[in-house]
């Protein structure tokens, strides 16, 4: 016997104002046309003034303790993945523990961009499997419209806000690929490629927030290669391949990347959970958005196996397989 940590809950929140491609038409120079076919991105939701990534998360964390069928008291530990926190510090764990009403427990942030959630997720499994917590609360939770340049075309039309988060709890599994939780991870990242994707501001440099700068056709072409390798990988530590695969929940920020690693993949379309037509590229939430949305869709089903993938600055990136 082996100890699992097995996904209890899911859920999400998205901010209510809806920003389609035709309203982004009236302040930059292009076009639905272009958005669309170069991104599949047809809206992206951006939190109200005074809406901070806390709030989102808070938000999404008491929807999936509610499909959980839990409280915030059973909670022992909440790992945020965000690289949009409410305040350089304290981290947006601590806000959102608190905005819960949890005064046990500990919470921390993890910050690895777009592949954050990835990253949460293998950090939040040691904690379990390690005995030093029994249930966690994972959460992805962005404001990327706080770090837009709304006058970069280049950009400001790919990103959006949201916020999704799973419960996961300790189980007794029997070590096989047929146990429930998560059962392989691979994590990488490249500092070299810093400069393709980064945010032009910071503490320690110029101690402003600044704005995302992205050579798009560079992260492209690192994204398509290194995202189908690195589920290969993953799948690989259990003898998998596509055939296994029952959903591919992908980082959601551009369609024909999802399509390109689910090529590779050898994996349909039809086996893919795809959201960023209507959620645009949410960084670390995107992932846990997607699964929560493919759960409400009636596409992931108990015991379905689920990978996922993610890759982001850094560059940063890595996956995950589940067994939902
Ligand atoms: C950004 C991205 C959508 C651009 O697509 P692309 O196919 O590389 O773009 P193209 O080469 O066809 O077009 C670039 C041209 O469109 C223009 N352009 C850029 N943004 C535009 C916009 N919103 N509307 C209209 N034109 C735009 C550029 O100025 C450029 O014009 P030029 O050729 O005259 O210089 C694509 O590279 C991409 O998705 N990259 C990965 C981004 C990503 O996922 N980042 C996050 C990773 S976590």
């Amino acid at each position: 016997m082996i100890r699992r940590a097995v996904v209890k809950g899911v859920g999400h929140y998205l901010p209510k104002r809806v920003v389609e491609n035709a309203e982004l038409e009236k302040t930059v120079d292009t076009t639905d046309d272009w958005i669309r076919s170069r991104s599949g991105i047809e809206r992206r939701h951006i939190a109200a003034k005074g809406e901070f990534t806390s709030d989102l998360g808070a938000a999404a964390a008491k929807a999936a303790l509610d499909n959980a069928g839990m409280s915030a008291d059973d909670i022992d530990a909440i790992v945020v993945a965000t690289s949009t926190p409410d305040l350089t510090f304290p981290s947006c764990a601590t806000m959102i523990q608190n905005k819960l009403g949890m005064t046990k427990g500990y919470g921390f942030d993890i910050q690895a961009v777009c592949a954050g959630f990835v990253f949460a997720l293998t950090n939040a499994n040691a904690l379990i499997v390690s005995g030093q917590a029994e249930r966690v609360l994972v959460i992805g939770a962005e404001t990327f419209s706080r770090i837009m340049d709304w006058e970069d075309r280049a950009t400001c039309v790919l990103f959006g806000d949201g916020a999704g988060a799973l419960v996961l709890e300790a189980a007794e599994g029997e070590g096989t690929n047929d146990d429930r939780g998560l059962l392989a991870f691979d994590l990488n990242s490249d500092g070299r490629h810093k400069d393709i994707l980064y945010v032009d501001g910071g503490v320690s440099s110029n101690q402003q927030t600044g704005f995302l700068r992205m050579q798009g056709k560079e992260v492209f072409r690192h994204a398509v290669e290194k995202l189908a390798a690195t589920a290969h990988t993953s799948l690989d530590k259990l003898n998998m391949t596509g055939d296994d695969v029952d959903w591919i929940v992908p980082h959601q920020a551009n369609l024909r990347i999802i399509k390109g690693t689910a090529n590779r993949m050898g994996v349909g379309m039809d086996r893919v959970v795809v959201t960023v037509s209507d959620h645009g590229n949410t960084s670390a939430a995107s992932i846990p958005l997607a699964l929560s949305v493919g759960v409400e869709r009636g596409q992931i089903k108990q015991g379905h196996v689920i990978v996922t993938e993610a890759i982001g600055g850094g560059l940063a990136w890595g996956s995950v397989v589940i067994r939902w």
